[in-house]
C-alpha cells in the first residue's frame, strides 16, 4: 500500500504542510512545557535554602509574598504545567509517527488551547497571592476562583489526547486487521486511559465542590471527602508523570545505546499492571486521616506493594536492555556493560542517570507505602525526599533527554553544547542525589515539610532543627546545584532553538525488541506471520482493561465514600496567608 491509497496516512515528505503543522505543534507542547520547569527550578533552591536556615522571601517582595506563594507556583509550575504539557506532546507525537497516522489537528491544538488557558487562570491567582493554597489545594483552605477553573481546565485538557489516539489506533487497525497494536502506541495508550479514568476524582472534586463554592454558589465543602476525591487522582498522577518516561525509556532508549529492548512482553505487562493497579490505591495519601477502618488500611499496604511490582519490572528489564547494549559495544565482566554505553550522549547519559536516582525513589516508596513505616515519616521532609528522586528526576531528566534528540528532529538544529548539556545532567542527578539524601535524612529526625522554618528566630531555628544541620546543609548545597544545572540546561534548550546551527534532522530513535510484532506503520507490508503470545493477545484488549480498573476502583472506593456521604462535614473557606 502507499500512502495515497491512504487518507489519513502520515504524509511521507517532511516538508509537507500536515507534517510541519505537527512538529511545530509538538515543539510548542515542549516550549510551553519547560518554561513552566523554568518558573518552578527558579523557585525550589529557594525552598532548598530554607531548610538550611536561609531566608531569601524577605529580599523578594513584593514577587513574592510568602514561602507559601513560591511554594504553591513550585508545586504547580513542576507537577502539573510542566509535566502536563510535555506528556501531552509526547504521548500523541511519538504514537503518530510510530503508526504513521495522522493525528486529528484541531484536537491536538485543543488540547494545548484549553491547557494554556488554564495555566494563564492558575498563573494569574497564584501571582496575586489569593491562591496560596499549596498544589494540593486541601479545603478549607480557599483560593480564588481563577485557581480552581484554571486547575479544572488543566485536568480536563491533559485528557485530551485519549481521543486522540483512540482514533488513530482506529485508522491503524482498519488497515492491518488482527495484528496488535505497535508499542508506543500501547504504552501510550494505556497511559493515557488510565489517566482518563483517574481524573474523574478531581474533576469531580472541582466541578461539584470547589469551582462552585469558590464562586459563592454553595457556602460550605466536605474536606474529608473533597481529599479523598483528590487522591482518587493523586495517586494515578504519579503514574501519569513515570509513565511517559517509561515509554522512553521502552520504545526508544534501547535504540539510544545500540542495541534492542529485550522484552517487548514485559512493557506491555507492566502497563497494563500499571492502569489496572494504580487507581484504587489512592487512600494510601490517606493513612493519617481519621474515618478509615484499619482492616482498609491493612488491604491498601498489601495493594500499593503490588503496584511497586511493575516498576521492579522495569528496572530488570531496562537493566537487562542496556546490559546487552553494553556487551554488544564490547563491555566485558560485571560492570563493563555498563561503563560501554554510550555516556557521551547526553540524551543516553540523562536517561540512564535518571534510573539510577530511581533506585532510591522506590526504596522510599515502599516506605511511605507501609503503614506503619509511613507514620514516621508522614509530612516531614522525607515526603518531598522521595518525590524528587521520582518526578524529579526521573520525569524531569527524561524529558531533558528527550528534548535533546527531539529539539533537533522537530526544529532541524544542532543541540548548541553536547559538553554543556552533559554538564547540565551530571549536575542534575548530583545535586538532586545530594538533596533527597538531605531531605529523607532530615526528614527522620522530624523535620516537617511544607514548614517556613528559615522564618524562625535564629535561636528556635537551631533548638528546633539543630540535629539535623548535616542533612539539612545537604539540602541547600543540592538546591544551589539544582540551580545551576537548570540553568544550564535552559541555556542548552533555548540556546538550540533559537540558534542552533542548522543540521539534517534525525529521525525519531524507535527500538526494535525481542518477542514482539514487527513495528508497522500504516502502509508498510502487512505482518500477517506474526505469533504473539496468547498473553499479549489479551492485553490488546483495552477495553477488556479499562473495564477492569474502573470495576476495581469502584470496589475499592464505594466502602470508602459511603460513610463519608453519610455523615457530612460542612466546612467555610480559610485563607491563613
Ligand atoms: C516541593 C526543591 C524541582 C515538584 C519541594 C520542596 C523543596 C523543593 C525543598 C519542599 C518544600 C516544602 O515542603 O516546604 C526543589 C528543587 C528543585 C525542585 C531545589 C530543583 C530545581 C522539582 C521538580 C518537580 C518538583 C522538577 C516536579 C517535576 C515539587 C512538588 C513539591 C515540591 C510537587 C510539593 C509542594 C508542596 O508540598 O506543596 N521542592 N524542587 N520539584 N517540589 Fe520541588
Ligand atoms: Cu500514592
Amino acid at each position: 500500500m502507499t500512502a495515497d491509497t491512504i487518507p489519513s496516512a502520515l504524509p511521507r515528505s517532511d516538508s509537507d504542510r500536515a507534517a510541519t503543522s505537527m512538529r511545530r505543534l509538538m515543539l510548542a507542547f515542549l516550549v510551553m512545557g519547560f518554561s513552566a520547569l523554568l518558573v518552578g527550578a527558579t523557585i525550589g533552591p529557594l525552598q532548598a535554602l530554607n531548610y538550611g536556615g536561609i531566608d531569601a522571601y524577605p529580599a523578594l517582595r513584593p514577587l513574592l509574598q510568602s514561602y507559601y506563594q513560591g511554594l504553591t507556583i513550585h508545586g504547580v509550575m513542576n507537577g502539573y504545567v510542566f509535566t502536563f504539557f510535555v506528556t501531552c506532546g509526547l504521548l500523541v507525537y511519538l504514537p503518530a509517527r510510530e503508526l504513521g497516522v495522522a493525528p486529528n489537528l484541531a484536537m491536538w491544538r485543543a488540547c494545548f488551547a484549553v491547557m494554556a488557558l488554564g495555566t494563564l487562570c492558575v498563573f494569574y491567582a497564584m501571582a496575586d497571592n489569593s491562591s496560596s493554597v499549596l498544589w494540593t489545594f486541601y479545603p478549607p483552605l480557599k483560593g480564588s476562583p481563577f485557581f480552581y477553573i484554571g486547575i479544572t481546565l488543566l485536568a480536563l485538557g491533559s485528557t485530551m489526547p485519549l481521543p486522540i489516539l483512540l482514533k488513530m489506533r482506529a485508522t491503524w487497525r482498519r488497515h492491518r486487521p488482527g495484528e496488535i497494536t505497535p508499542l508506543v502506541t500501547y504504552m501510550s495508550l494505556t497511559t493515557m486511559l488510565m489517566w482518563g479514568l483517574a481524573g474523574v476524582g478531581v474533576v469531580a472534586e472541582l466541578v461539584l465542590q470547589l469551582d462552585p463554592w469558590s464562586l459563592g454558589l454553595i457556602g460550605t465543602v466536605d474536606p474529608i471527602v473533597n481529599r479523598t476525591l483528590f487522591w482518587l487522582t493523586g495517586h494515578p498522577i504519579v503514574y501519569f508523570w513515570l509513565m511517559p518516561a517509561y515509554v522512553s525509556w521502552y520504545g526508544l532508549l534501547s535504540r539510544q545505546v545500540g542495541g534492542k529492548l529485550i522484552s517487548d512482553p514485559m512493557a506491555r505487562i507492566t502497563f497494563a499492571l500499571l492502569m489496572i493497579f494504580s487507581l484504587p490505591v489512592g487512600t494510601h495519601h490517606q493513612f493519617s486521616d481519621p474515618g478509615f477502618s484499619s482492616i482498609w488500611r491493612g488491604i491498601l499496604v498489601v495493594l500499593t506493594m503490588s503496584v511497586a511490582t511493575p516498576s521492579l519490572v522495569t528496572a530488570f528489564t531496562i537493566g537487562l536492555s542496556l546490559e546487552y547494549a553494553g556487551r554488544l559495544r564490547g563491555g566485558r565482566g560485571w560492570f563493563g556493560w555498563f561503563s560501554a554505553l554510550p555516556w557521551g550522549d547526553p540524551s543516553v547519559a540523562a536517561q540512564v542517570l535518571a534510573a539510577v536516582t530511581f533506585i532510591l525513589g522506590g526504596a522510599t516508596g515502599v516506605v511511605n507505602g507501609s503503614w506503619q513505616l509511613n507514620a514516621i515519616v508522614h509530612n516531614t521532609t522525607f515526603i518531598p525526599g522521595h518525590f524528587h528522586v521520582t518526578v524529579g528526576s526521573v520525569t524531569a531528566m527524561t524529558f531533558m533527554a528527550i528534548s535533546f534528540w527531539m529539539v533537533p528532529h522537530l526544529t532541524g538544529r544542532q543541540l548548541v553544547s553536547r559538553r554543556l548539556a552533559l554538564f547540565s545532567v551530571w549536575t542534575w542527578f548530583v545535586g538532586m542525589t545530594i538533596f533527597a539524601i538531605g531531605m529523607t535524612w532530615a526528614g527522620l529526625y522530624g523535620v516537617p515539610r511544607r514548614a517556613w522554618v528559615s522564618a524562625l528566630p535564629h535561636e528556635t531555628y537551631h533548638a528546633l532543627y539543630g540535629m539535623a544541620s548535616v542533612p539539612l546543609a545537604l539540602v541547600a548545597l543540592g538546591g544551589v546545584l539544582l540551580w545551576v544545572a537548570s540553568y544550564t540546561f535552559f541555556a542548552v534548550f533555548f540556546g538550540t532553538i533559537l540558534f542552533g546551527r542548522r543540521t539534517a534532522p534525525p529521525p525519531i530513535p524507535f527500538a526494535q525488541s525481542f518477542g514482539g510484532p514487527a513495528s508497522s506503520t500504516i502502509d508498510s507490508p502487512p505482518n500477517p506471520a506474526q505469533s504473539a503470545s496468547p498473553l499479549i493477545r489479551a492485553l490488546d484488549h483495552i477495553w477488556l482493561l479499562t473495564g477492569v480498573t474502573a470495576l476495581a476502583t469502584v470496589a475499592a472506593y464505594i466502602p470508602i465514600l459511603w460513610p463519608f456521604l453519610h455523615h457530612v462535614t460542612r466546612a467555610p473557606g480559610w485563607i491563613l496567608w
